[in-house]
């Protein structure tokens, strides 16, 4: 946080530029990063690379939030999202652009998602829950937008330790992207 690429709305990609070995190799360094992270997301912007492209990447699995469904490694290249409903709740999101922090934030938790894969064909998901507000994250982050940003009340920012100590939150309920 403070780095400006992280502030910049990031530029869409053409289907010419997917062939790219640049952008493969991209690619390839951000899904080090994130498993090396042990986060959910990746947004190009984090890794100084002002271009619409996110990677997602969901274990799933129980959580005080539910079952959680699982997403495999996929690449999100110009998404486009839209909220189909307007009903939010708040989860307590990190960040790894913001270490050490985390910031309860409320969205809304059903969302379309129409995006192009790296093979240059366009997709739709539609998410609830959890998996919502993961999106909305990762893909704030194209627009320059951080988790912070959404805070509505500064004392929902809190150190992530003294989250675990003092909120009762234990890992598996957060999101890190
Ligand atoms: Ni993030």
């Amino acid at each position: 946080m403070g780095h400006p690429t992280l502030r910049q709305v990031a530029r869409p990609l053409e289907p010419r530029d997917l062939a790219s070995p640049a952008l493969q190799e991209l690619v390839a360094d951000m899904v080090d990063t994130l498993h090396h992270a042990g986060g959910v997301g990746l947004a190009a912007p984090q890794v100084d690379e002002s271009i619409r492209l996110a990677i997602i990447e969901i274990p799933g699995g129980a959580s005080r939030y539910g079952e959680i469904p699982p997403l495999p490694l996929t690449v999100f290249i110009n998404p486009e999202i839209e909220v189909l409903d307007e009903a939010s709740a708040a989860f307590w999101e990190g960040c790894l652009s913001i270490p050490g922090l985390r910031g309860l934030v409320e969205r809304p938790q059903h969302v379309k998602v129409r995006a192009m894969n790296i093979a240059g064909l366009t997709f739709e998901m539609e998410l609830n829950g959890f998996l919502a507000t993961v999106f909305q994250h990762e893909f704030d982050h194209l627009d320059g937008r951080l988790y912070v940003d959404h805070i509505k009340d500064s004392r929902n920012l809190v150190f992530e330790d003294m989250l675990e100590r003092h909120v009762g939150v234990g890992h598996g309920d957060k999101t890190r992207d």
